[in-house]
């Protein structure tokens, strides 16, 4: 068994120790509509076109988008802290965990979003709406029926990778691991089913799965509950892992091999056919009342959609930051603002002046995408 694979184990089962410590996080009010109507009139519109034009180039990072969203909210609610990459308390930010770190993709796309908006409406718009207008993008570009984005969230001035343990679900987890973590963020059963379904695009790397594949049980070294056929393809393209592999190399295997690109619900029917890829997917047919819904959405693509979308708007309103005396509007998505500037100036979501960019020295050689695997994170 791999290093990797093994971090990954036992970080799973230190996690689900960790939950009694969890912080219930909640959904707000205070989002609205139009937010920008007056203030950035063609904030959707430009951020829209940015989405497509940089999934025009790479349709990976529709999913990428997706995630980042989902991942930021689900830790310290959506605040843009997983763009951070680097904080003025000097904590080492959620972007460095390794539930994050190198798989993160699309930041690219949020920050050229950024810097088009602020020469647009200078210190108006924050990071956090950005975010959640472009995983609505990228949903609609892989096929959602379009659904509306409320707005006014501002952005978080911290960001800390210690606070994902016992918060993030795993790719080991079962339902009801998975259940309780999303029930701490106030959301149901079913949302986690309905939201699963964002695995209808884009892809995880081979480590995140290759404990199904090699070495499973002592009595099966295929995870049974794989389709063989599928087992077997997988195992062609994931070799068995070995210490000295550089995850950043791992190959990545798409969630849904038969629509891999199209945001549908193919993703339910293929769980229901034994080819879940993660554990966490798989469990979803596992578990009796999670069966029920996969069957309900492997059924009607329809009534999925719409229970995506509004899921992915409650998934949104999670412990928002909307009140001016609260967080900022970032000038650029990595960094917070300098405090000094921040509080002094409070200011009406209308405000059109902001705090200027931390002075504080980066420090060296950290930036985007720096990886240790198994070092910290939710594993
Ligand atoms: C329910 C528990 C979940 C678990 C355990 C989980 C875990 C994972 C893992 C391990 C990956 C692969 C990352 C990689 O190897 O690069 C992944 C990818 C992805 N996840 Fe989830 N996820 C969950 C729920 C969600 C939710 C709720 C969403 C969105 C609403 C989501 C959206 C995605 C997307 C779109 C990808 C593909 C990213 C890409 O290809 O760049 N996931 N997830």
């Amino acid at each position: 068994m791999s290093r990797l694979t093994v971090v990954f184990l036992v970080g799973a089962a230190a996690a689900a120790a960790l939950l009694g410590a969890a912080v219930d996080a909640k959904i707000v009010d205070g989002l609205r509509a139009g937010f920008y109507n007056k203030t950035c009139p063609e904030a959707e519109g430009t951020i829209r076109d940015v989405v497509n034009s940089e999934i025009g180039m790479d349709r990976t990072i529709a999913a990428g988008i997706i995630r980042i969203f989902f991942h930021d909210c689900f830790i310290t609610g959506c605040d843009a802290s997983i763009l951070l990459d680097e904080t003025p308390s000097g904590d080492v930010p959620e972007k460095e965990s390794s539930a994050n770190g190198f798989t993160l993709h699309g930041l690219r796309t949020i920050d050229v979003a950024k810097s088009t908006i602020e020469a647009m409406c200078p210190n108006t718009v924050s990071c956090a709406d950005i975010l959640a207008f472009a995983a609505r993008d990228a949903a609609v570009s892989a096929g959602l029926p379009w659904y509306d984005v409320t707005a006014g969230r501002r952005d978080g001035m911290r960001s800390n990778m210690d606070d994902l343990p016992g918060k993030m679900p795993a790719p080991g987890h079962q339902v009801p691991r998975l259940a309780e973590l999303f029930a701490q963020h106030g959301m149901s059963q079913e949302d986690l089913v309905v939201l699963s379904g964002a695995h209808s695009i884009g892809g995880a790397h081979c480590f995140m799965f290759s404990n199904r594949l090699y070495g499973f049980s002592q009595g099966a070294d295929i995870d049974p509950a794989l389709e063989p056929a599928y087992a077997a393809q997988l195992r062609q393209v994931c070799p068995q892992p070995r210490e000295e592999d550089d995850p950043e190399k791992a190959p990545k295997v798409s969630f849904d091999s038969r629509t891999a690109q199209e945001l549908d619900n193919v993703y339910y029917s293929e769980l229901l056919a034994g080819r879940g890829l993660l554990t966490s997917d798989d469990a979803l047919i596992k578990d009796p009342e999670t069966k029920k819904t996969v069957e309900l959405f492997a059924a009607n693509d329809a009534l999925w959609q719409q229970k995506f979308a509004q899921a992915m708007q409650k998934l949104g309103a999670l412990d928002v930051l909307v009140d001016t005396t609260q967080g900022q509007i970032r000038q650029q998505c990595r960094l917070v603002n300098t405090q000094t500037t921040q509080q002094t100036t409070q200011q009406t979501p209308q405000s059109t002046q902001e705090s200027t960019q931390s002075q504080q020295p980066r420090r060296p050689g950290f930036g985007f995408g720096r990886f240790i695997p198994g070092f910290h994170g939710f594993f």
